[in-house]
């Protein structure tokens, strides 16, 4: 038949996981096109954080930094452009929404790999929400010279500025305890440091959403705003929720998303580590399938991805890992439970090729 052990036990798995044998097991999630509210029309007046690009100091409190006309419900002014991005960076099962305000008159461009390059002047939120409400809001201004970030954590009816580290408990549907980490400003910067902007790219932003309930191709929108330049060439990565999409292109999309900001050439991770988990970058040259772990000491013995012991990858090894295992849980910083069904998710990948191209 030549079907190998491995074969077989993916197909097995595959089978219970359509059929749910076992009786217990979690359903996974699946992508449905988020409902992002109305699309506003551009406004011809700046509002949002005015000046902070020249060096104000953003205000004590949310609710002053005139870009939301509520902060509890949270309404956002027309200023802020709602958008999704299709593979989320997890951060202990949260719930995130996010905008983009460009200055009236003017709109971003691309660059060459397909990421967002905003003008001066534009502000990047995203709130953050447990099953309990809403957690932190936080912001990134595109300022002469890079990028300014800042963070508001949500108490009583306003939300406050936050300088340091803060943290927080809440249970997760399934009986976990998160134990959730509001960074401290400096530390965005081992993410945003080398490129700023992390989700909208053309990648993240080509796929369809709902704006007042209609389905709508999401950068289609966008342009037609006249809040980013046209790019007519667009392709899209799946959704790592997305069934009907190749596994391959499921775990790359998720690896990118929740990696390739720090795992990329001039990320925040060691010189000369070979890991290239963006999306751009062909499977071929991420330096994953076959490769053993160039630091074993603080990585772990084994290959990155190993065909032949799919469990045994340090990739998935290290998405399952949490503080205090060895090796580490990656990302390092970010998250205090483990996305079991995105390991599941790359684990399943590294079972699906072919052993006997490892040398
Ligand atoms: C663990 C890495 C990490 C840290 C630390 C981090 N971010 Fe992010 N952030 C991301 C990623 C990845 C995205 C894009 C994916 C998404 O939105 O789900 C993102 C998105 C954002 C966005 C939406 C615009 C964009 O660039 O995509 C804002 C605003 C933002 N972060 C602000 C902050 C601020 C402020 C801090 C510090 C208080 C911070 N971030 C810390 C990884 C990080
Ligand atoms: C905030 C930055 C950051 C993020 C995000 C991040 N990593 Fe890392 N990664 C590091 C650093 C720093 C090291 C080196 C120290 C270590 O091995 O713990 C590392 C090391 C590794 C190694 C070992 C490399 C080797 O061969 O020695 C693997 C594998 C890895 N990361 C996978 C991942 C995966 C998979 C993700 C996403 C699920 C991820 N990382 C997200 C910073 C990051």
């Amino acid at each position: 038949m030549g079907l190998s052990l491995r074969t077989l036990g993916s197909f097995v798995a595959v089978c219970c996981a359509l059929l749910a044998c076992g009786g217990d097991a979690p359903t996974a999630p699946r992508f449905e096109p988020p409902e992002l509210g109305s699309l506003p029309t551009r406004v011809s007046e700046r509002r949002c954080l005015v000046g902070v690009e020249s060096g104000a100091p953003p205000p004590p409190r949310l609710s002053e930094t005139g870009c939301f006309t509520s902060v509890v419900p949270l309404v956002a002014t027309d200023e802020l452009v709602p958008f999704a991005v299709v593979s989320p960076l997890f951060s202990d099962e949260t719930h995130k929404s996010r905008w983009l305000a460009i200055p009236p008159g003017q709109r971003a461009d691309w660059y060459d790999d397909g990421t967002l390059d905003v003008p001066v002047g534009s502000v990047l939120a995203k709130r953050f929400a447990s099953e309990d409400g809403a957690l932190e809001l936080r912001f990134s201004v595109r300022a002469e010279t890079g990028f300014v970030f800042f963070t508001y954590r949500f108490e009583g009816d306003d939300a406050r500025l936050l300088e340091g580290q803060e943290t927080t408990d809440f249970a997760l549907p399934d009986g976990r305890e998160a134990h959730y980490v509001f960074p401290a400003r400096e530390t965005c910067r081992t993410c945003h440091g080398e490129v700023g902007v992390l989700g909208p790219s053309v990648a993240q932003l080509t796929m369809p959403v709902r704006y007042d309930g209609v389905l709508r191709p999401q950068l289609d929108a966008l342009t037609a705003l006249g809040l980013v330049a046209p790019r007519p060439d667009a392709v899209g990565m799946p959704s790592p929720l997305d069934t009907e999409a190749p596994l391959e292109a499921r775990a790359r999309a998720y690896l990118h998303a929740n990696c390739g900001h720090c795992h990329r050439p001039g990320g925040f991770a060691p010189v000369g580590l070979t890991l290239d988990l963006r999306w751009s970058t062909p499977t071929e040259a991420t330096q994953t399938v076959c490769v053993p772990t160039q630091f074993a000491a603080t990585a772990g013995e084994g290959m990155r991805i190993d065909p032949a012991y799919p469990d045994a990858s340090v990739i998935v090894r290290r998405m399952r890992a949490l503080g205090g295992d060895f090796p580490g849980p990656m990302p390092p910083v970010g998250r205090s439970v483990v996305d079991e069904h995105a390991a599941q998710l790359v684990r399943e990948w590294a079972a699906s090729l072919d052993a006997s191209l490892c040398p």
